[in-house]
C-alpha cells in the first residue's frame, strides 16, 4: 500500500493506477461500516483508494475535532488488510493552512437537519472533498447511508461543479441490537449504549407506519419519539424527499426518514429509506457486477 501525504504526491500516484479507481474518504477510527465500503469498492474496481484525515473544517467551535479518536497505525493496517492500494493522509497543516480561504458551501441541502444543527459543517465536508477528489481523481466514490445527508450534498456538490466522479451510496452497516455503527459509539456511557438502539427502533416504527398508510408527519413524530429510551433525547425525526432533503408536507414514496438524537454531548443519526412503489430504493446504490480485476 502506497501511503501519500500530499496532494502532489497522491495525484502523481494515483495517475499510474490501473482505472476504474473506487475512493473512500474516511476520518479514520475504522469499523465494520468503513470496511464495507471498502470491500464494495474492490469488487467493482480495479484498485482501491482510501483517505484518512481528521478534518477540523467540518467540526464547530465546542465539537470533538481535539478528542476525536485517532488510530493511524491500526487504521492503516485494517486498509492495508482490506486491499486498499494508496493511502492518502494529509497532515493538518498541509491541507488548512493558516491563510486558507475557500469554501465549498451547497446552499439549501446543507443548512437543513445536521446543516442546520451543526453550522458550518456541510461546507467543511465538501470543501475538503472536493480537495480529496481533485488529488486523487477517483471514477467513483463510495459513501454510506449512514450519513445519509451528506450523499445528498456531495452528489449536488459534485453535479454542480461538473466533477466527472460517480457516487455509491452503500448500506447503513449495524450492531446486532440494531445501532448504527460510528466511531463516535465509542464516547457513550453503559446507560447511554443501551439507549441507543431505539433510536433505530423508532425509525423502524416510522417506516412501518408510513408503509401501512400514516401519511401525517406530527403523528410520525409523535410515534416516532414515544419509541425513544432516556437518557436518549429526539432531536428530530423527519420524512424528507430523498433528492432535495425538504421536508414532505404529508409522507409519500419516495422518502426517507431522518431521525438524529442526543446521547449527554453525543449526537447519534439514522435513517432509512422508503422505496417507491416500483420497489427501487431512493439512497442505496445497487451493487454492480463485478467487474473483472486489472490488477497486474
Ligand atoms: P467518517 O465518519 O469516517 O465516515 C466515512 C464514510 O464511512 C462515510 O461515507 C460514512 O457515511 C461511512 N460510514 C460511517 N458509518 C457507517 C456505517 N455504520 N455503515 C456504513 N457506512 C458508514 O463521513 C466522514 O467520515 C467525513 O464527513 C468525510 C466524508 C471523510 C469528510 O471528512
Amino acid at each position: 500500500m502506497h501511503v501519500v501525504r500530499t496532494p502532489g504526491s497522491a495525484r502523481a500516484i494515483a495517475r499510474t493506477l490501473p482505472r476504474p479507481v473506487g475512493f473512500i474518504p474516511t476520518m479514520g477510527a475504522l469499523h465494520r461500516g468503513h470496511i464495507s465500503l471498502i470491500e464494495r469498492a474492490r469488487a467493482e474496481n480495479a484498485v482501491v483508494a482510501a483517505s484518512l484525515f481528521v478534518n477540523p473544517l467540518q467540526f464547530g467551535a465546542g465539537e470533538d475535532f481535539e478528542k476525536y479518536p485517532r488510530s493511524f497505525e491500526r487504521d492503516a493496517q485494517l486498509l492495508e488488510a482490506a486491499g486498499v492500494e494508496l493511502l492518502y493522509a494529509p497532515g493538518v497543516e498541509r491541507m488548512c493552512p493558516p491563510d486558507f480561504r475557500t469554501g465549498v458551501e451547497v446552499q439549501g441541502i446543507g443548512d437543513l437537519f445536521e446543516g442546520a444543527a451543526r453550522p458550518g459543517h456541510f461546507a467543511g465536508v465538501a470543501t475538503v472533498v472536493a480537495k480529496l477528489l481533485h488529488a486523487i481523481e477517483p471514477t467513483t466514490l463510495y459513501l454510506g447511508q449512514k450519513d445519509v445527508q451528506q450523499t445528498v450534498v456531495l452528489r449536488a456538490m459534485l453535479r454542480d461543479l461538473d466533477m466527472p466522479t460517480q457516487v455509491v451510496v452503500c448500506e447503513t452497516v449495524r450492531e446486532e441490537d440494531g445501532l448504527a455503527l460510528s466511531s463516535r459509539n465509542a464516547y457513550l456511557d453503559p446507560a447511554q449504549r443501551r439507549a441507543a438502539p431505539s433510536l433505530y427502533r423508532a425509525v423502524r416504527a416510522v417506516r412501518e407506519a408510513v408503509e401501512g398508510g400514516e401519511t401525517d408527519p406530527a403523528v410520525l413524530r409523535a410515534l416516532g419519539n414515544s419509541r425513544i429510551e432516556p437518557p436518549l433525547v429526539l432531536d428530530y425525526m423527519e420524512i424528507v424527499d430523498p433528492y432535495t432533503f425538504v421536508t414532505q408536507v404529508r409522507a409519500e414514496r419516495p422518502a426517507v426518514i431522518v431521525a438524529a438524537a442526543r446521547a449527554g454531548a453525543t449526537r447519534l443519526l439514522d435513517n432509512l429509506s422508503i422505496p417507491a412503489n416500483d420497489g427501487l430504493d431512493p439512497v442505496v446504490t445497487p451493487a454492480r457486477a463485478v467487474r473483472t480485476k486489472a490488477r497486474s
